[in-house]
């Protein structure tokens, strides 16, 4: 039986909601058709945004949202994005697909989404073909709420306050599609944007964001830090996991055990590098002021046959769900440092977790993982540790089951157990420090590990009650099934 210890007097630290954050990106159907219908579709919507999607994540309890990119963020002109819909200049998404960019989605339509869904607003800037002036003259427009052209030019579309802006990032994979610049230079220019990205007031502060590495470029966090530490207030890291390598990602729906441990193996890698990031950024900024982010991260597999291969679709299975667990406890653990994260992306795209088919949608497994999960928001980050032994192949291992837990103010706690051998169960003991246990309910996800949701079956999986446990005297006993997450919550 393993050992599970959970100590509610070993407080670490709050785990910010945004660490539950989504991304979306003008890419394939994410934006348009995704969370975007326009006013005068036959989809139900309201004010062009659909109303089964916007439900779903409102239940899920988003909090952030990322938008415009992504690579698109670093060709997106802001102005082209408002005014009266018919005058909006039409232009080509080079990155992704080839297609026309009408516009019609701009920055008024992004708060419009953000107050729908009750989040907060991430605005990604445009370094690698942008202005400064556009850059600086587009926060103004959002959140100066004085006389001034842009605030006037927003008042003139309809707009009188300005809109609550939390984070923009100054630039987006600068080091790629961004720019391609090495870090040196990136971190020169991203001094010179940053310091016309004005705090136009103390109630409406923007927190600036500046482009982190790229997965185990330490390089770039290093040169990042020495040079541009005291402009920025986060630095934002992206790490895909890729089953194969990025000629042969690997089908997101067929593949075989061993394929199933590589992905979560190269999942699991992401709490390395988080912590070597951090090890260096330590040593820059003793005072930890500096936050880190992981504004993209989840799989990226090979797209649905017969999709467009710029549009990036994918199905999204039981596999997945793990490696979105895998992640959350990762990121949950490491709260006292991670301020965001933001899975990529939210509709249609990548490791979504909602799929759309004209008026159908269908909720994936990594959207019951968030849901799941969604009750560590805000909570204290809790001492925890659960022993384990290892799951996978000769080649790919890593721990048969992970965790995190936290406590509400009530001092009511939340663990959440992952389970990633795919073939055996896990008997475990869990024990809360000095605590006398009243009552433990529990929800599980869990199915084969190629188990998914399509438009013919919606319910494959889904959240379930969960009862193969014993309730101690301080804690539970209980059998945690292969391929599968619970939830646990824990009166005392
Ligand atoms: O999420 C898809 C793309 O992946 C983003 O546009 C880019 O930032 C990253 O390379």
């Amino acid at each position: 039986m393993e050992k599970y210890l959970i100590n509610p007097n070993e407080k670490i630290a709050k785990i910010c909601k945004d660490i539950y954050g989504n991304f979306s990106e003008h890419l394939g159907r994410c934006i348009y058709e995704g969370l975007f219908v326009g006013k005068n579709s036959d989809i139900p919507n309201v004010n062009g945004m659909r109303c089964d999607v916007v439900n779903a994540l409102k239940d899920m309890g988003l909090p952030v949202l990322r938008w415009p990119g992504g690579c698109f963020a670093d060709e997106y002109h802001w102005k082209d994005g408002i005014g009266p819909l018919e005058s909006r200049k039409k232009m080509i998404n080079t990155h992704w697909g080839g297609v026309t960019e009408d516009n019609s989605f701009g920055t008024h339509e992004f708060f419009e989404l953000c107050n729908q869904l009750g989040c907060d607003a991430y605005i990604t800037g445009n370094l690698g073909s942008g202005t400064v002036q556009e850059m600086s003259e587009w926060v103004e427009y959002m959140t100066f709420g004085g006389e001034s052209p842009m605030a006037n030019l927003r008042r003139q579309n309809g707009r009188q306050e300005p809109w609550k802006l939390k984070y923009f990032a100054v630039g987006n994979e600068n080091w790629g599609c961004g720019g391609n610049m090495d870090p040196y230079f990136y971190s020169n220019m991203y001094k010179k944007y940053a310091t016309y990205v004005r705090k136009y007031s103390d109630d409406n502060p923007v927190y600036k964001v500046a482009c982190g590495p790229n997965a185990e470029d330490y390089h770039w966090t290093e040169e990042l830090m020495k040079n541009a530490r005291r402009m920025m207030n986060g630095l934002a890291l992206h790490y895909y996991t890729i089953t194969h390598d990025w000629s042969r990602k690997g089908s997101a729906t067929e593949f075989t055990k061993d394929e199933y441990y590589t992905c979560l193996r190269k999942a699991y890698k992401i709490d390395e590098i988080i912590t070597r990031h951090l090890e260096i950024m330590n040593r820059y900024d003793l005072e930890k002021r500096v936050d880190l982010i992981v504004d993209e991260w989840g799989t990226w597999h090979d797209v649905e046959p017969g999709t467009n291969p710029g549009f990036l679709y994918q199905q999204n299975t039981m596999r997945d769900a793990v490696v979105a667990a895998l992640s959350l406890n990762i990121f949950n653990k490491h709260a006292d440092r991670i301020r965001m994260c933001n899975i990529a992306q939210t509709v249609n795209v990548l490791q979504a977790v909602a799929l759309t088919d004209g008026g159908d949608m269908v909720l994936t497994p990594t959207y019951y993982i968030f849901k799941l999960f969604k009750d560590h928001m805000e909570n204290t980050l809790l001492g925890s540790y659960i022993t384990s032994g290892e799951a996978g192949t000769q080649s790919d291992r890593l721990p048969a089951l992970t965790e995190s837990a936290s406590m509400d103010e009530s001092g009511v706690i939340y663990s959440t157990v992952v389970n990633t051998d795919a073939d055996s169960a896990k008997a475990v003991k869990c024990q809360v420090a000095d605590s006398e246990v009243k009552a433990v309910r529990a929800e599980i996800l869990t199915g084969a590990i190629d188990a998914y949701n399509s438009f013919e079956k919606k319910d494959e999986v889904k959240t379930a009650p969960f009862t193969a446990f014993e309730k101690t005297a301080d804690g539970f006993t209980a059998e945690i099934p292969p391929c599968s997450i619970v939830k646990f919550i824990i009166e005392r």
